[in-house]
């Protein structure tokens, strides 16, 4: 097999692929996307702390000069909200808008959540539980971290159903070469978020609550330059990070175990080995497979060089199995102790939810592993199509 990342086989099993580009291939073009595959810890961690590198490219040049085509015009109201957050751009702005928001996120503000999630998790796996079991993904997985952020930022009940597909048909675009249909519904998903949001925000602003679209929607007004548009492109950005990456490492992690029966059962006889076993299962199979960067000046990585203009995509789920910086990395060790992996990403853009993701999976990990002690697969699950954003469609177990 080589890399494919558009094959249903490549996207169940990368490992292989990815231990032989680390071994023979560290750092290598990619016809198909044009990007420079880096498929060692050390350089993909180097590379994302380097300055000389960004998530965009927009603020120290045009598409023009860094060689590449406009973007479609269709595309507008997609890179409109998308480059409104800070993920997709760069300091000084990137810096204003993390500060903004980062204070709702530190880890005293998070950990004082830990009993409402705590209380989420619980009632969720119960009906689980007294239902037999069904699709972990559908009954857990996923209402636990939609429910959480959706709270916190303050989208009313009723309308909490249409934040996951929106979110889903957004991340359509992440993907490698997407579809011209895929790009059409990421637009359209877009569009309609962002619709729904400036209603949302202008309201709250007339009648604020206790929530963070409130609370952000007043700096908007008190002329700390947060415009209407960087208001709902930050939103939709916590929206959509603030669950993604969380139902996939649920799915992934438990799918992980159950093909790790050792491992589980290590986990079942021991609960204090949960906040290792949690980092483990997000280093043994990263729910966030790859992350791109333009290159901003010339750099040499690994004796290749690569020019300004270029494009790297930094393989994360080949440098959380890399043997330079993992003992045994193929191995899935619920205990490991010494685990410096990358999924949530480092340097500027570093994940500013990791504190509350690790609260999160602890809670809905550690209710499963107290209410549904003998949980065991019911049928082979599937991966969905997304290489980019890897999670399972469904994981049926019985309880
Ligand atoms: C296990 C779950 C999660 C994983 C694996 C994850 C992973 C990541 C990664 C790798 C990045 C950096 C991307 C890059 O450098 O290009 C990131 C950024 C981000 N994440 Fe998470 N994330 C998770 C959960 C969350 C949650 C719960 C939130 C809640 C708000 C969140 C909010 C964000 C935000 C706002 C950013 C952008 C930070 C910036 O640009 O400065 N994430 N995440």
């Amino acid at each position: 097999m080589k890399f494919d990342p558009w094959s249903s086989e490549f996207v169940a099993h990368p490992y292989d692929v990815y231990a032989e580009l680390r071994r023979e291939r560290p750092v290598g073009f990619f016809e198909p996307t044009g990007q420079w595959l880096v498929a060692r810890h050390a350089d993909v961690n180097a590379l994302l702390r380097d300055r000389r590198l960004g998530r965009s490219y927009l603020h120290v040049a045009t598409h023009a000069e860094f060689g590449r085509p406009d973007d479609p015009g269709f595309q507008d109201p997609f890179w409109r909200v998308i480059r409104a957050g800070m993920l997709d751009v760069e300091p000084p702005v990137h810096t204003r808008l993390r500060r903004l928001v980062s204070k709702a996120f530190t880890p005293r503000m998070v950990e004082a959540l830990r009993p409402k999630v705590a209380e989420l998790a619980t009632g969720l796996v119960d009906r689980f539980v007294e239902n037999g079991g069904g699709d972990l993904i559908a009954e857990v997985a996923e209402p636990l971290p939609v429910t959480v952020i959706a709270e916190m930022l303050g989208v009313p009940e009723a309308d909490r159903h249409l934040l996951r597909p929106w979110s889903a048909d957004i991340c359509g675009m992440y993907e490698l070469n997407p579809s011209i249909e895929a790009q059409h519904t990421a637009v359209r998903a877009a569009s309609e978020f962002s619709d729904y949001l400036v209603g949302l925000a202008r309201h709250r602003r007339e009648h604020p609550g206790d929530d963070l679209i409130s609370a952000l929607a007043q700096v908007a007004d008190g002329g700390d330059a947060l415009t209407e548009e960087e208001l709902v492109g930050t939103c939709v950005l916590l929206l959509n990070a603030g669950h993604e990456a969380t139902v996939n490492v649920t799915g992934n992690g438990w799918w992980s175990l159950f093909r790790n029966p050792a491992e589980l059962e290590r986990l079942r006889a021991d609960h204090g080995l949960l906040p290792t076993a949690i980092e483990e299962l997000m280093r043994w199979d990263t729910p966030l497979q790859m992350f791109e960067r333009w290159v901003l000046e010339d750099i040499t990585v690994g004796g290749v060089d690569i020019p300004r203009g270029s494009e790297v995509a930094l393989l994360f789920g080949s440098a959380n199995r890399d043997p330079e910086v993992f003992d045994d990395p193929d191995r899935l060790d619920v205990g490991r102790a010494d685990n410096p992996h990358i999924s949530f990403g480092a340097g500027i853009h570093f994940c500013l939810g990791a504190p509350l993701a690790r609260i999160e999976l602890a809670e809905s990990f550690g209710a499963l592993l107290r209410r549904a002690p003998a949980m065991e697969l019911a049928a082979e699950p599937v991966w969905g199509p997304g290489y980019v954003i890897r999670g399972l469609e469904s994981l049926q177990v019985r309880v």
